[in-house]
Order: C-alpha cells, then sequence, then structure tokens
C-alpha cells in the first residue's frame, strides 16, 4: 500500500461516545408526530369545539366542514378537509433545511454523525432526484403565509364564544400556536433570503437590511422554534379534539 495513501473511512470505534442518542431521540419524536398528524388528518371530525379550530384542519376550505374558514371546495369532498391543506405546512417542514438534516440523520442515517459510516456507501447529497427537489422549499415559504394568516385569524376567534368576548385556556393555546409558528416561519432561511439574504449591498435599502438582521437573530433559533412549533401544533389539535369529544371542559378565564 502506497504510504502517502490517507484512509479517510471511519470506523465506529472512533466515537467512543453515545454519538447515537441524538439521531435516536430526533427519529422518535419525528416518527411519533408524523404519526399523530396523519392520525388526526384522517379522523375527518372532532377538529372543531366552538370557538376553537384544530391547527391541522385551518383554513378548512371544504363545504362539508365543521366550521368553513373559506368554501374553496364545494360538497363532492367528502374525504378529511385537513388532506386538502396540510400538504402545504408538511411539505414546508419536509423541506426545512433544519428538518432535513435531522432526518438525514436520524432516519436515513445518511450522513449519521462525524466518524460514523454512512448507512449508503455512496452519498450523493441533494444533486440527484429526487433529494433535488427539496428546492422548493422557497415556493412552500410563500405558500405557508396564507395558511400562518388563517391560524391567526383562528386565534382572534378564539376570543368569540357564544356569549360575547372572553377568554379560554383554549384561546391561549390557539395563540400561542400561531407565535410559535410565526416564529418559526420568519427564522426561515428562504425568509432570511428574501429579506436581503439575496442582495449583494444594503446600500439604500435600510428597511431591508434592518428586516435581515432581525430575521437573521432569529434564524439563530430556528431549530428550537422548529421543535417547540411541532410540540404546539399537536397540543393544539390535541386539546381542541379532547374538548370536542367532551374530555375536557375549557376553563374561562373571563
Ligand atoms: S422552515 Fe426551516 S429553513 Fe425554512
Amino acid at each position: 500500500m502506497d504510504a502517502r495513501v490517507i484512509r479517510l473511512e471511519p470506523h465506529p470505534a472512533q466515537r467512543g461516545d453515545a454519538w447515537w442518542a441524538a439521531p435516536l431521540l430526533t427519529a422518535i419524536a419525528l416518527v411519533a408526530f408524523v404519526a399523530y398528524a396523519v392520525w388526526a388528518a384522517l379522523q375527518n371530525g372532532n377538529y372543531y369545539a366552538a370557538p376553537y379550530l384544530s391547527p391541522f384542519y385551518s383554513p378548512c376550505v371544504a363545504a362539508r366542514c365543521t366550521h368553513v374558514s373559506v368554501p374553496l371546495v364545494g360538497a363532492w369532498w367528502t374525504l378529511s378537509p385537513a388532506l386538502l391543506v396540510l400538504w402545504v405546512p408538511g411539505g414546508f417542514r419536509a423541506s426545512c433545511y433544519y428538518y432535513r438534516k435531522a432526518y438525514y440523520r436520524s432516519l436515513f442515517r445518511s450522513p449519521v454523525a462525524c466518524a460514523v459510516p454512512d448507512a449508503a456507501r455512496d452519498y450523493r447529497g441533494e444533486t440527484r432526484f429526487p433529494l433535488v427537489l427539496q428546492n422548493v422549499h422557497r415556493y412552500f415559504f410563500y405558500l405557508t403565509l396564507p395558511v400562518l394568516a388563517f391560524l391567526w385569524w383562528d386565534a382572534l376567534r378564539a376570543f368569540r364564544f357564544a356569549d360575547g368576548w372572553g377568554l379560554g385556556l383554549g384561546t391561549l393555546v390557539l395563540c400561542a400556536n400561531a407565535a410559535l409558528l410565526t416564529l418559526y416561519c420568519l427564522s426561515c432561511n428562504s425568509c432570511r433570503h428574501a429579506c436581503g439574504g439575496h442582495l449583494d449591498s444594503f446600500h439604500g435599502a435600510p428597511i431591508r437590511s434592518r428586516a435581515w438582521k432581525i430575521v437573521s437573530r432569529l434564524n439563530e433559533k430556528h431549530r428550537e422554534f422548529g421543535w417547540v412549533s411541532l410540540a404546539s401544533v399537536v397540543l393544539a389539535d390535541f386539546y381542541v379534539r379532547l374538548l370536542s369529544v367532551g374530555l375536557l371542559n375549557d376553563p374561562r378565564l373571563f
């Protein structure tokens, strides 16, 4: 063997620490979320407990919705209305730069960790189909903005009860969920790019410069916003479900 050849292929023995713990926990969390989201989306019921609408079904665009946000689809749609909207936030999360790293490491094991061999020998990154399609992320960002606007609309409507304006625990749950999802969206790399990341210079663009700086600060916490908002959307849906089936009473704070 030529003495000048350096063998770069790592061996598991080079990592004596519990490198597998983070990918394992990530895999468990992601699989649990996807399983819950699919289950909730296919229920086609118990997603509305006045005045609260589950975020998994918002905006409810089918005429048959228990609570119609905007009737874009006629009564011919008999499947779950969540299927009409969930592909937008789902695609946004699935193509998120952070989540890509998370599930490439934890589910595909490619690349899994430093000094640990990949599951596949020929790592090709995102240079070929189908992973090259991850470039659609920026478009999912724009598609998500109207969905986010509807979530804020739902949060505002959560103050409106049958007996007038008020504040329930569900109001706080929906407001917190909308706020966390907003932080997740604003901290997105595509948002940062849209604000000014594509410019060569901020000369003469003070508003873009300010916006870019704010979004850049948020971007540093994108991973955290991603996980907290993932949990909040599940909790908000679960809370509305418990109210809807009568297993819980919504405490009115005033
Ligand atoms: S949502 Fe994560 S990078 Fe855009």
